[in-house]
């Protein structure tokens, strides 16, 4: 199979089964707002995009932009974040504001990110992807799996990280870098699920290891804690 037809085949899914996600803008479309991106992600680092929607509606309204936001009284942006848990995000989301806010915006690089409160390397890379369209390569469980599946890894996680990590990047497109993160995020969480996946209805069918070899529903496999 061959890996340069993966991204294209992925990125023809999203224009078609994109989920429609309140921070999203529509596929190859206009360009996303780096506020919203950030506020999404780290919304999203430890819960559910479900749980996430309503919060993310909620403080877009109350606060549009990164200004807003970083003028809002620490009181009220706790009590708008309680339910969402991890309340240390909070608190970083607000210092983190308050710094973009006095530097007039977000870096645009993942190590300026990374230098700000509550971006770790995970966002750091989501959000150099999804708003600036910077060819980074976002790795979570969803894509390990998808990965783990395309070729086939059979190493157990953890110990399979590494190898995962360097077989995302090189799958990743230098066109439409930050649509082709979201579709590995959507095709991990709708289609390529951790068990009983839909083959019959993926779009990398013919391009999957996992598949042929008719394993896919077994990886990746883990290391018995
Ligand atoms: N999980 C983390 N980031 C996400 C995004 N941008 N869209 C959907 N799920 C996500």
């Amino acid at each position: 199979r061959d890996n340069k037809v993966i991204a294209p085949h992925l990125l023809d899914w999203y224009d078609r089964h994109a989920r429609v996600l309140p921070w999203r803008v529509p596929p190859g479309g206009a360009k996303a707002d780096p506020y919203r991106v950030w506020l999404s992600e780290i919304m999203l680092q430890q819960t559910t995009v479900a749980a996430v929607k309503d919060y993310f509606l909620r403080f877009t309204a109350l606060w549009p932009d990164v200004g807003s936001l970083a003028a809002a009284p620490d009181q009220q942006v706790m009590a708008e974040w309680a339910g969402l848990g991890y309340y240390a995000r909070a608190r970083n989301l607000l210092a983190c504001a308050r710094m973009v806010a006095a530097a007039g915006g977000f870096p645009k690089d993942r190590n300026g990110l990374q230098a700000l409160p509550g971006i770790g390397p995970y966002t750091s890379a989501a959000i150099a992807a999804i708003a600036y369209d910077q060819p980074e390569t976002v790795v979570d469980g969803n894509v390990e799996r998808v990965v783990a599946r395309l070729h086939a890894v059979e190493t157990p996680l953890p110990a399979a990280k590494p190898e995962l990590v360097a077989l995302a990047e090189r799958l990743t497109p230098d066109t439409r870098p930050g649509d082709y993160a979201q579709a590995m995020m959507d095709l991990g969480a709708t289609i390529c699920t951790p068990r009983s996946p839909a083959c019959g209805i993926c779009p990398l069918i013919d391009d999957c290891d996992a598949r042929v070899m008719g394993i896919a529903a077994e990886l990746p496999r883990k290391t018995p804690k």
